[in-house]
């Protein structure tokens, strides 16, 4: 009798930590951040000092982090969407950055620059106390290269709003994060119930 409960609980201890092993592993795995910001942005016709620039160019910074270890990225061209205001009722310019491979763990920058064309600048400059924004919306198709073999094609939509100040830069010091527009699928993860139903089976 005695033996027999030993080697349940031997073999209840062994499964548990294979499982919390391989829980580990996944979450490693899953935590694999790929994030895109606007690190930079310049709208010199709504810089104040600057005279009533007639420079109607938009240049940012583009950031593209990817912080998976294991996964590299073939980005095929990205399209860059420029919009004024919250909404994206006002389109006002685009730019398509040629395709490239970003290995693990590497950060790109990409410096760019849009001639906009129907930014309501008036509109734009009178807006007092409140800030001139602009949406930035990236479109792509990627691949991921997992060892050495090659995914199938995703399509990745983000996007996000850039306040920009009295001297036509980004008013956040930080870079703007651009997110997903998409629905979030797929986030949910099996582990907890595989845990659970591991631990039911050998150490009932
Ligand atoms: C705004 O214009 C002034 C005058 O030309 C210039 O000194 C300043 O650097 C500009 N601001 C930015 C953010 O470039
Ligand atoms: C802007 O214009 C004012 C008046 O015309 C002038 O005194 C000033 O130097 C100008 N500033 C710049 C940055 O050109
Ligand atoms: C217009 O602004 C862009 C972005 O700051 C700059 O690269 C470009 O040299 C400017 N062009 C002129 C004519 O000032
Ligand atoms: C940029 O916008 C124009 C006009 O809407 C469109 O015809 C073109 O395909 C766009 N280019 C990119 C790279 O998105
Ligand atoms: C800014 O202030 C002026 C005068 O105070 C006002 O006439 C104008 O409507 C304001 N503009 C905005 C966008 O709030
Ligand atoms: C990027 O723009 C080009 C030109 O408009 C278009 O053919 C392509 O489908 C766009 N790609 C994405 C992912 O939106």
């Amino acid at each position: 009798m005695a033996g027999s409960n030993s080697t349940r609980c031997c073999r209840c201890f062994v499964s548990t930590t294979i499982s919390l092993g391989l829980a580990a592993l996944f979450m490693w795995l899953r935590n694999c951040g790929i994030t895109y910001s606007i690190d930079e942005f310049y709208v010199p016709a709504l810089n104040k000092t600057a005279n009533q620039s007639r420079n109607t160019t938009i240049a940012f910074d583009l950031k593209m982090e990817n912080r998976c270890k294991y996964k590299g990225i073939y980005y095929d061209a990205i399209n860059v969407s420029l919009y004024y205001g919250q909404s994206r009722s006002i389109f006002v310019g685009n730019v398509s950055i040629p395709g490239f491979y970003q290995g693990h763990d590497n950060k790109a920058h990409r410096k760019e620059s849009v001639k906009s064309e129907g930014v309501p600048w008036k509109t734009a400059l009178r807006s007092n106390g409140s800030k001139a924004v602009f949406r930035v919306d990236l479109g792509m198709v990627v691949r991921y290269k997992i060892m050495a073999s090659k995914s199938k094609l995703h399509n990745v939509r983000v996007g996000g709003a850039v306040e920009v100040d009295a001297e036509g830069k980004k008013a956040n010091k930080k870079g703007i994060k651009l997110i997903s527009k998409a629905p979030q699928q797929g986030r949910y993860s099996p582990c907890v119930p595989m845990f659970l139903l591991s631990v039911l089976l050998f150490c009932w």
